[in-house]
């Protein structure tokens, strides 16, 4: 695997950071994953304006242009096998002796990018759905960044695992906000549907704003499916027809159990055949375009 660090293209197993790293010491730092069709980055322009949307939030300046970005993310799909990949990018505050406060004066930011295989769900799963598990969403309220400061994340994400699940689907009590609703997936978004309508949480500071959540709902838009984009509270969730879950590595899936119970009839529904199928053929026209 050949990675990026810092102006160099080298081996991963060369790689070196400081054990100073601001992003080893406090999670300071933010992160995207692209992914990779056919050797193209898909909806690159968004997910690079996602990732300045992140440093503005943590006061990071971005150490590159967009021209400059598209130009090292070419790169690294070409130095990197496969047709389909999964790009990571990571910037942190750089090195500095440890103080919680930001160096003064600012130090090099550090830039890391890799390439991973990306491994879209199988067929056995889109047939199926996946189980998830709810839990408390007890992260902090900057849920729009794309902080890689994920212990919150993993350790909900491990619930899930631990009850031999894929996903945890994550409720937020909030009284000021009202009552307990939905806000996302450990790493993913979340819909539900409900007589034919699906329902999206708004893209607050309680969610992170997923690129391919905007692809699902440009698509609802673009072929006359009903959707809302609102709260989708606790008892939804429970009583919804269908569930589904986006990402940019799992893209489309349905969620056919939630803590032990059937969602809707316990198969992937008319939605989520209807959103997977476009959501297919958007990326297909993308690609050839
Ligand atoms: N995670 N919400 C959270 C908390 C996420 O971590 C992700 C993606 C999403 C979906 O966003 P997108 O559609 O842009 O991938 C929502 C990535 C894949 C990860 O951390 O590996």
């Amino acid at each position: 695997m050949m990675i990026y660090l810092n102006g160099v293209f080298m081996p991963v197993e060369e790689a070196k950071i400081s054990v100073l790293d601001r992003g080893f010491i406090f999670g300071d730092g933010v992160y995207e994953v692209i992914p990779v069709y056919s050797r193209k980055a898909f909806r690159i322009e968004e997910h690079l304006r996602r990732l300045q949307h992140s440093l503005d939030g943590i006061r990071l300046a971005n150490p590159h242009g967009n021209a400059e970005w598209a130009e090292l993310v070419g790169q690294l799909i070409e130095r990197n096998a496969g047709e389909d990949q999964s790009l990571y990018l990571h910037i942190t505050r750089g090195v500095a002796r440890r103080d919680h406060a930001f160096p003064n004066p600012p130090v090099a930011p550090t830039v890391f990018m890799m390439s991973n295989p990306l491994i879209t769900p199988s067929a056995e799963l889109l047939r199926s759905g996946i189980a998830c598990v709810t839990a408390p969403d007890n992260r902090w309220l900057r849920c729009d960044l794309k902080s890689i400061a994920l212990l919150p994340n993993v350790l909900l994400r491990q619930m899930a695992v631990d009850a031999g699940c894929a996903e945890t689907v994550l409720i937020r009590s909030d009284p000021v906000a009202g009552g307990e609703f939905m806000t996302e997936g450990a790493a993913s978004n979340i819909f539900a549907v409900k007589n034919g309508t699906l329902l999206a949480p708004p893209k607050d500071n309680f969610v992170l704003p997923g690129i391919t959540y905007d692809v699902v709902l440009e698509l609802a838009a673009a072929n006359g499916i009903p959707h809302e984009v609102r709260r989708v509270m606790k008892e939804e969730v429970f009583a919804a027809d269908e569930l589904l879950l986006t990402s940019s590595t799992k893209e489309v899936l349905a969620i056919t159990q939630l803590d032990g119970k059937p969602v809707g009839n316990g198969k992937p529904g008319a939605m989520f055949a209807r959103l997977y199928a476009l959501y297919q053929d958007f990326k297909r026209d993308v690609m050839r375009g």
